[in-house]
């Protein structure tokens, strides 16, 4: 649960907010960001690598209001679309603390970067070399950019979200010799700067080992080619049940790199670890049918147990009960059998229609990844701090679907 997070008489509330007023206010279901919370945790990264940069993985979850919050705290961004740069700009992040990532960032997309005065561009294959070198050298400018690198490093984690290993759609291998032809490449090109060498292994990861390989291997490419700014990328875990392990502290990873670079200027991009734990999903019961409870959310606000198998909990959020638990399955209201949000999850036996759910650690890759199938509107982000809640993203309403239909 989000840092502020309190129990009376068996309703949670969040930010000094309960959720039984949130949910009046702004309905379910409602994802619920302790801005407090965010706030710490990104600060805990920036305590933990004092000396570099810190560019959060606006991936997992952006607004223009949580770009303002990273603007003022000193981390930089990482954004990897065009979507993203534009959000990141109507927040108001200097473009010199952007960086652009992504394996097929557009002409357009490049050309507005550039524009822009973006900070720096990861630049992924030996197209986009030559693709960004014509649109600086157009624009009359020098670009900044890091090389995308794989080093070929199995980081323990779900197929979809590894990263670093030989066989990706991402990066210059490491083995292969790409990543050697891509810095004479970049340092071919007048238009190009090499700033640094980035690499990302994967996602939610908890082997500390699998970072220090990594590490290892960039620090020692990096002193081959002579660059002196490593990017490691993102991918700290975080617990999602009280069953989990304990992840690894944003200090506990950094100091396991930094014993691998030695001199080297160190960046990492955690999305994950500062948004994630910082948000609760808040849904209502609807129907419960036998073992089935089911919410008026799902797969569309959280399609990560069905793309990924993630495991999550949910509590009741709005009252307490002395009845005894029983086992129940809590299901989405979308139509398809694999709208499982958790499964055999204990609750109290008198959970009726109207009760509450709440769902922790949800502030990452949810609302970004979230979805309008069945037609279902997104819901909104309600941040709460100090007694006070405000939306920093509205509700989607019907409307704003049927306004894409000519
Ligand atoms: N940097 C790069 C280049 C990335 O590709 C990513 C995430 C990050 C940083 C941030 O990583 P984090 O600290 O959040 O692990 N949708 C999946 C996760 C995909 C991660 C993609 N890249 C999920 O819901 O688990």
């Amino acid at each position: 649960w989000p840092q502020t997070a309190t129990w009376d008489g068996g309703e949670l509330h969040l930010g000094g907010v309960g959720a039984v007023e949130l949910a009046r206010v702004y309905g379910t279901p409602a994802y619920v960001l302790d801005e407090a919370d965010f706030v710490a945790r990104a600060r805990a990264w920036l305590d933990a690598l004092p000396d570099g940069d810190v560019h959060y993985g606006g991936k997992a979850f952006l607004s223009p209001e949580v770009v303002r919050w990273l603007d003022g705290l000193g981390l930089s961004l990482d954004v990897c679309t065009g979507g993203e740069l534009a959000v990141a700009k109507a927040g108001g992040m200097p473009p010199e603390r952007v960086v652009f990532h992504g394996n097929n960032k557009s002409p357009a997309e490049l050309r507005r970067a550039v524009e822009w005065g973006i900070g720096c561009v990861v630049v992924d294959s030996f197209t986009e070399i030559s693709r960004l070198a014509a649109i600086a050298a157009d624009l009359g400018v020098r670009q900044r950019v890091m090389i995308r690198v794989t080093p070929g490093v199995d980081p323990h984690t779900h197929a979809f979200i590894a990263t670093g290993g030989e066989d990706s759609k991402f990066g210059f291998s490491l083995s292969a010799g790409a990543a050697a032809l891509a810095v004479d490449r970049v340092a071919a090109e007048p238009s190009l700067e090499l700033y640094g060498l980035h690499s990302h292994i994967g996602s939610q990861i908890f082997d500390l080992d699998a970072f220090g390989t990594a590490a290892n291997r960039m620090a020692e490419f990096a002193a081959g080619v002579g660059v002196t700014r490593l990017d490691l990328g993102g991918g700290l875990g975080i617990a999602y049940l009280p069953t989990d392990a304990t992840p690894p502290t944003p200090a506990e990873l950094v100091a396991v790199l930094k014993k691998e670079t030695a001199g080297l200027r160190l960046a990492v991009e955690p999305g994950r670890s500062i948004a994630g734990p910082s948000t609760v999903a808040l849904y209502e019961v609807g129907t419960i049918k036998g073992r089935y409870v089911s919410v008026n959310g799902g797969m569309s606000d959280n399609p990560r147990p069905g793309m990924y198998g993630a495991a999550y909990t949910a509590s009741p959020a709005n009252r307490v009960s002395d009845a005894s638990p029983s086992l129940f399955t809590v299901v989405g209201k979308h139509c398809e059998s694999g709208d499982v949000l958790v499964r055999d999850l204990p609750l109290p036996g008198d959970l009726r229609p109207g009760d509450l759910l709440a769902v922790p650690v949800s502030g990452a890759y949810q609302r970004s990844m979230a979805s309008n199938y069945n037609h279902v509107p997104r819901p909104p982000v309600v941040a709460v701090r100090d007694g006070a809640a405000r939306a920093i993203v509205r509700r989607e309403t019907e409307d704003d679907l049927l306004r894409l239909y000519l």
